[in-house]
């Protein structure tokens, strides 16, 4: 007989009251997060079997290369979120633009902007990896009822209200958090519901696992190269070991558990980083910090960081506090 779990819709009603506004419209959203990841769970699980694997034929705006599930992700996520009119704005690492929310009569007054990477690890869709979604809640700062402005989405990470991700990996899971602590929520398939299985997340204040893609080590800035050389010296608790799936959210989700770092650093190749600050690197850096942890761009907290662009990207380093705080002593080194 399985354990009695709490389930992810006994857990929202329950933890309402913790949001500061408690109208229920974020309870609302959350729900329809959890019925869009159930969707695109269905599709990532038969991708194999339908006409959904490869590329769609079309670039992003940042002229990478669109995966079919990258945009059905993207329009499942948006669909949910359009149709239930429970946010007045939404921004997806697809999209060129953030989309503007019309209500029905013309002027939307819900209070939340949604940010999305509708499928994150999208080298790994074809080849049966686990891939993600990473999601991050912020409410509008401009007045309820106008039009969202570019200001909603712009703002530092320390205001999200709420953020999370899904993996779909061997088993999928939602995870999130409203401020209050990190948990995690197993979705049994054959009933279709998320089970509360991992309560009150938290990163080990230390572990032995580095995640980042050394293929570009020649490329990467000296302080990198020392970290890694640190990581890698023969010493009572090292050499760590190394784990990179390629997919930030699994090896996020990993290193939380057993403790870790993950690292995108700046390079030669890509002097700003790779991942994205609104999409992935803020809602990462919010759980991080929810469980233990922290999140640096090399200097400084992502979450102090303030944004300027849609797109834009950072560096990140993020995962056990030990392990952050090293990595920032050897690389964040004021220049
Ligand atoms: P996305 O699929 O949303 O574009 O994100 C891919 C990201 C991230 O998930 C992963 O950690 C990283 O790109 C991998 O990049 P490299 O192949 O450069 O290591
Ligand atoms: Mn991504
Ligand atoms: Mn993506």
């Amino acid at each position: 007989m399985e354990k009695r779990h709490i389930t992810l819709g006994e857990f929202i009603i329950d933890n309402q009251k913790h949001f500061k506004y408690s109208s229920g419209e974020l309870s609302r959203l959350i729900n329809s997060i959890r019925l869009a990841a159930k969707i695109v769970n269905h599709e990532v699980n038969k991708a194999g079997l339908v006409d959904i694997l490869g590329e769609a034929g079309d670039t992003n705006i940042q002229g990478e290369d669109q995966q079919k599930l990258d945009v059905y992700a993207n329009d499942v996520f948006k669909s949910a979120l359009i149709n239930r009119e429970i946010v007045c704005g939404i921004a997806s690492e697809e999209e060129d633009d953030f989309i503007t929310i019309q209500g029905k009569e013309n002027c939307n007054s819900n209070k939340y902007v949604v940010l999305i990477d509708p499928l994150d690890g999208s080298s790994n869709i074809d080849v049966n990896v686990s891939v993600g979604t990473i999601f991050s809640i912020y409410r509008r700062i401009t007045p309820e009822g106008t039009p969202v402005q570019p200001e909603d989405f712009l703002q530092k990470g320390n205001e999200q209200v709420a953020a999370g991700y899904i993996v779909y990996g061997t088993s999928t899971m939602l995870v999130y958090t409203t401020g209050h602590g990190v948990n995690g929520f197993t979705l049994n398939p054959a009933l279709g519901t998320f089970y509360l299985s991992h309560p009150d997340m938290q990163f080990p204040e230390t572990g032995k696992i580095y995640s980042i893609n050394e293929g570009y080590y020649a490329h990467f800035p000296q302080g990198v190269k020392d970290y890694l050389k640190y990581c890698q010296a023969e010493e009572e608790d090292r050499p760590y070991t190394s784990r990179y799936i390629g997919s930030l959210v699994s090896d996020f989700h990993r290193n939380m558990i057993k403790g870790g770092i993950y690292i995108y650093p700046t390079s030669s190749k890509a002097p700003q980083g790779k991942l994205r600050l609104l999409y992935e690197c803020n809602p990462i850096a919010f759980l991080a910090e929810q469980a233990n942890g922290k999140a640096t761009d090399g200097y400084q907290r992502i979450l102090d960081l303030k944004p300027t662009e849609l797109h834009q990207r950072v560096p990140i380093f993020c995962g056990s506090s030990i392990m952050v705080g090293k990595s920032r002593s050897l690389y964040g080194e004021i220049p």
